[in-house]
């Protein structure tokens, strides 16, 4: 069985295991090896075996699920985990990223979402598939200066790095007022429009020598041209070209934007796996929001693609959280807290949060923002723990 992957099952509920054993059965190259009840028991067994994809469910008691897979992967560091729940709060689903889940299911199972999950295991005990062989394109966006897309971009970026250990590129596509190399105190020796004006010679050596490297982390930042014509010169074809040049070397890449609906920043959207839609919670903003989500739909961007992001969040806000999710019409899908006094010393000092004061508020979100946008989870859909606590009510302010 040397060419195949081998799968323990482990799950409390007989009928999930044998739904889940009939679902990835038939997967080439993998073979179900046992299943198991208990989880104690089916830890020496993935432990002697050195069992290469283990699909265990937390439900019931996650807290000691999850000492028994530190325990697993700290041995048999090989394994790839699969996490199935029924919950798939957001405070799990980071827990069960850190202990080394690489996926996370919300049951009742999919067996689309399984077979998937187990493949791409697969191909990973395998050595079919290198763990930087994906990118995925993320981009801050709103319509609206100064809400935070700067902030939010530079600071997942860097935690992105922190935690995958991947190679992250941070690219400051606000073409005209960038201020990427600000928030980092980076002086670039090369820019946007070196890249692309020399795209024929882009290779993974290029690259790695021309982004600018974060000091000893695995981010690389490309920064804005420094004079205005240079970032006029700059078409959308060579914005999408770069795209392609940059997926080969890094895992992920995160875009900062200009708050401008142009042709390039339309480039920029397009090619993204995934829009964090920043807002603030007032009344101007959430309206702008509202006008950037029509346009999205005429684009033909699906809901996954586009997430919103409440920025400078604040508990008793006024406009509450569903409400905002009522006017939109969205789920809310992350909330940064409002931490003034962090966010202008970091700037100020021209780092990120994270190294102004690691335990502050801010810092543990933008780590979790990261854990929940690694490519290890699916499935997340941070579960609302927020009560509506009073009446008010926007919807009627934007009904005409
Ligand atoms: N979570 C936060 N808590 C408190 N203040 C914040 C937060 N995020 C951003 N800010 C403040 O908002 C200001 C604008 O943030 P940022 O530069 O990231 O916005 P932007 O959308 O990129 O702006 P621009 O449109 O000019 O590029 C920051 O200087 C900071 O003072
Ligand atoms: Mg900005």
């Amino acid at each position: 069985m040397n060419n195949s992957a081998s799968i323990v099952i482990i799950d409390k509920e007989d009928n999930s295991r044998n739904i889940i054993k009939n679902y990835v059965r038939n997967i080439p190259e993998t073979y179900i090896d046992r299943d198991f009840e208990d989880s104690f028991e089916a830890y020496t067994h993935v432990v002697e075996h050195r069992t290469n994809i283990i699909i265990v469910d937390i439900s019931e008691d996650p807290d000691v699920t999850f000492e028994l897979i530190n325990k697993i992967t700290s041995i048999n560091k090989q394994a790839k985990i699969i996490v199935t729940s029924y919950n798939s709060d957001a405070d799990l689903v980071i827990k069960a990223m850190r202990i080394g889940a690489r996926e996370f299911l919300t049951k009742p199972i999919k067996e689309e979402e399984i077979q998937e999950a187990v493949i791409k295991m697969r191909d990973l005990s395998l050595g079919n598939l290198s763990d930087s062989n994906h990118c995925k394109i993320i981009s801050t966006f709103s319509n609206k200066g100064g809400i935070g897309k700067t902030a939010t971009a530079v600071n997942l970026a860097l935690e992105l790095a922190n935690i995958t250990k991947e190679k992250v590129a941070l690219i400051d596509l606000n073409l005209q007022l960038g201020d990427v190399t600000t928030f980092l105190d980076l002086t670039p020796s090369f820019d946007i429009s070196y890249v692309v004006n020399n795209i024929h010679r882009v290779d993974e050596t290029f690259l790695l020598s021309t982004l600018e490297q974060y000091k000893d982390t695995s981010l690389y930042v490309l920064a804005d041209p420094p004079f205005l014509e240079q970032a006029e010169d700059i078409t959308s074809d060579q914005i999408s070209k770069l795209f392609d040049a940059l997926k080969k070397t890094f895992s992920y890449i995160v875009v900062d934007t200009g708050s401008n609906f142009d042709g390039k920043t339309i480039t920029v959207l397009d090619n993204s796996d995934l829009i964090l839609l920043v807002t603030i919670v007032n009344l101007p903003a959430i309206r702008n929001c509202q006008r950037c989500l029509e346009l999205f739909e005429r684009l033909g961007y699906t809901k996954d693609k586009v997430k919103i992001v409440l920025n400078r969040y604040m508990e008793n806000e006024e406009i509450k959280t569903e409400d905002v999710e009522d006017v939109l019409d969205r789920k809310i899908y992350w909330k940064i807290p409002n931490n003034y006094f962090t966010i202008m010393s970091a700037i100020n000092k021209g780092i990120p949060v994270g190294l102004v004061n690691p335990d502050s508020n801010i810092s543990r979100n933008y780590r979790d923002l990261a854990a929940m946008l690694s490519d290890s989870i699916v499935s997340t859909k941070p579960t609302r723990k927020q009560q509506r606590t009073n009446n008010f009510n926007i919807l009627g302010i934007f009904k005409k």
